[in-house]
C-alpha cells in the first residue's frame, strides 16, 4: 500500500480545497490511500516540544507512517493559511526529528480569486525545500475562481476539464512517491 498524508489547509465545512482533496482521493490508483492530517492543533509553542500534545504526536505519526505528503490548500493574504503553517511547524519539530525529511511532496490549491493559490504555493515551495522534502515541481495545479465550479452531491468536482488535469496530477504524484519508496 502506498500511503499519502494529506494536509488540507482549510478548516471551514464547505471548503473547496476539502472537495478537491476528496476528488483526488476518488482518482487514486488501486493500492494507494489518503490519510488526512487533522489540523485542529494547539498553537505551536516551543515550550511544549519536550512533551508533544497527544494530537500533535498523532499528526506527526501520520506523516512518519506515510510514503509521501500532499498539501491541498487555499491562499490567505498571499501566503499559506496559519493553520497549515502551524501544523507544518509542529510536524517539523523538535530540531533534527522532523517527520518531513526526505518525503516526496506535492501541492494543489483552489481559491476564489484569479490567483488560484499561485502565491501561496510559491511560499510553500520555499518551506518544503527547507524541510528537505522531495518536491514534484511539475505538473502544477492552480484552481482559480473556485466559486464558479460545480460539484457533485458527494462533494467531488463535476468539471471535465479540471478533473482531467487533476487525474494527470494525482497519477504523476503517485508515480513520484512510488519511485522514491
Ligand atoms: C482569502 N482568500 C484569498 N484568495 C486568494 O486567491 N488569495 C488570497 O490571498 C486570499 N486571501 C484570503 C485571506 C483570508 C483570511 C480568507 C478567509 C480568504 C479567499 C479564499 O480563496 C477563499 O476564502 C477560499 O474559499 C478558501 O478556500 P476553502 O476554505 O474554500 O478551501
Amino acid at each position: 500500500m502506498t500511503k499519502i498524508a494529506v494536509f488540507v489547509g482549510s478548516l471551514q465545512a464547505g471548503s473547496y480545497n476539502k472537495k478537491i482533496a476528496k476528488t483526488l482521493e476518488q482518482m487514486l490508483p488501486n493500492g494507494t490511500e489518503f490519510t488526512y492530517v487533522d489540523l485542529k492543533l494547539p498553537l505551536f509553542n516551543q515550550d511544549l516540544e519536550v512533551q508533544f500534545p497527544e494530537e500533535v504526536q498523532v499528526a506527526k505519526d501520520v506523516v512518519f507512517d506515510s510514503d509521501g505528503v500532499l498539501f491541498v490548500t487555499p491562499e490567505y493574504n498571499r501566503s499559506i493559511p496559519g493553520v497549515l503553517k502551524n501544523a507544518i511547524d509542529w510536524v517539523s519539530r523538535p530540531y533534527g526529528q522532523s517527520a518531513f525529511t526526505g518525503k516526496p511532496v506535492g501541492m494543489v490549491g483552489a481559491s476564489t480569486s484569479a490567483v488560484g493559490t499561485a502565491v501561496a504555493q510559491s511560499d510553500l515551495r520555499h518551506v518544503v525545500a527547507f524541510l528537505n522534502m522531495k518536491l514534484m515541481s511539475q505538473p502544477e495545479i492552480y484552481i482559480a475562481n473556485a466559486g464558479g465550479l460545480v460539484f457533485n452531491e458527494d462533494g467531488t468536482l463535476a468539471d471535465e476539464r479540471w478533473n482531467a488535469n487533476l487525474e494527470v496530477y494525482i497519477r504523476s504524484f503517485v508515480s513520484w512517491v512510488e519511485n522514491e519508496k
